[in-house]
Order: C-alpha cells, then structure tokens, then sequence
C-alpha cells in the first residue's frame, strides 16, 4: 500500500453519507470517484448521541476492497474494541482525547502503532490543543473535528481553524509528521479554508456521498 505523506493532499469520503443498503457498491462508487482513504465512522451511543456501525461493517468493507480505511471511533472504552477493528481490516484508528476518563491514551496509542495500523487522536471544537499535546509524537494524524460529533450534515465551525495553524506551528517545531485531518461540513469551499490553515486530510461525507457527480465533488476538495 502507498506510504501516505503529510504533503499529499487527501480526500476520505465518510460512508456514514453512504447508502447502507448498498454499502459495496457505495463503496466502489467513492472509490471510482477518487476517494484516496475511507472514513469509518464508529459511534456507540454512549460517546456521542448517535449509533453507526461496528467492527462487522468494517469487516464487510474491508472484504469488497483494498482501500486505506481511516476509521475514527466515537466509542467509550476504545482500548477494549481495538482488537476487533484492527481484525476486521482498519489501517488507521483514531480515538477521542475526550474519552481519557475509560482508557490511558498513551497506552491505547501505542497499542494501535503495536497492532500495525497508525494512530490518530481526535479533538473536539470545544477541546484545547493543549489536551492532546503531550501525545503529539505519539500519533501519525491528529484530527481536528469540524462540527460537533455525532451526527453528518452539520455546518463547518470556522472556529476552529487556529487550533490547526497552532498544531502545524508545534509539529513543525518538534520536528514531527503526522497528518492534519479536518472531519465536518468539509465541501470544495471549507476545504480551502482548512487548506490554508494547514490541513491535508479532508473528510467529506454529505457533499461527496450526495452530490450529484461525486467524481467532480472530490476532485473540488483536492484542488481547493
Ligand atoms: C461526524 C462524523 C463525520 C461525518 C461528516 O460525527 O465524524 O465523519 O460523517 O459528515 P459531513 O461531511 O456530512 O459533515
Ligand atoms: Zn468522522
């Protein structure tokens, strides 16, 4: 598989967008279209207010293709399932800093770097940068939410852009790599806006998924 790099500009249609019903052929579809990754997205009804999928649709995902899958888990105890999403197929997992309380993160990361699948950690718009900087030489991409997890078609919070130029401010000092992922209310317009922050992962559910040409809709996020 191709070694992603934190210069390249990347696209992950969110499946969560996605007719479940026909969930390969969607998947085939995003992959026809350009989309570089695809974002998983695990909720459990605990951590967010909203249930998506688990480790089986992973699994059935994985079967269909041989794309990157950049799962991102919005779940309590995210150490306790890790196992079964790195089986079912994931080649990256993010975990939320918010759900410190169940887990060590620390510990979770490098569990995830130990299985062989990169490591994210998520933020959420109210969360500072400072909750996930001592796990910054830790991670191979921090993802910046968007919107308010839980749920797609929600409005991007420009907001939140400083934390991506301060997070690129600390990764260039540090002298680390990891990617910068936007995720919500990402189209070809606040794909620019995230680009000049510094982003390079754009996460696009609703306005790739249900565009009318999904080709032309990737290839507007990557050229913004
Ligand atoms: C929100 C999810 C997102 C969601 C994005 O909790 O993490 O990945 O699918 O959907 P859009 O692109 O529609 O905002
Ligand atoms: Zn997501």
């Amino acid at each position: 598989m191709k070694r992603w790099t934190p210069t390249d500009r990347i696209v992950a249609p969110s499946v969560l967008a996605a007719d479940f019903s026909r969930i390969a052929e969607e998947c085939s579809r995003a992959i026809a279209a350009g989309g570089d990754w695809l974002h998983l997205d695990v909720m459990d009804g605990h951590f967010v207010d909203n249930i998506s999928f688990g480790p089986a649709m992973v699994e059935a995902i994985h079967a269909t293709n041989d794309i990157f899958l950049d799962l991102h888990l919005m779940i309590t105890k995210p150490d306790h399932f890790l196992p079964q999403f790195v089986k079912a197929g994931a080649d990256l997992i993010s975990v939320h800093v918010e759900s410190e309380a169940d887990h060590d993160i620390a510990t979770t990361l490098a569990a995830i770097r130990n299985a062989g699948c990169l490591a994210g950690l998520a933020l959420n718009p109210a969360t500072p940068l400072r909750d996930v900087e001592p796990y910054l030489d830790q991670i191979d991409l921090l993802l910046v939410m968007t919107v308010i997890p839980g749920f797609g078609g929600q409005s991007f919070m420009p907001e939140v852009m400083p934390k991506i130029e301060e997070a690129i401010r600390l990764r260039h000092q540090r002298g680390l790599s990891f990617h910068l992922e936007v995720d919500g209310g990402i189209d070809s317009t606040t794909a620019i806006t995230a680009a000049s922050a510094g982003a390079n992962v754009f996460v696009a559910g609703s306005s790739t998924f249900k565009a009318p040409d999904m080709g032309t809709a990737v290839r507007a996020i990557r050229g913004a």
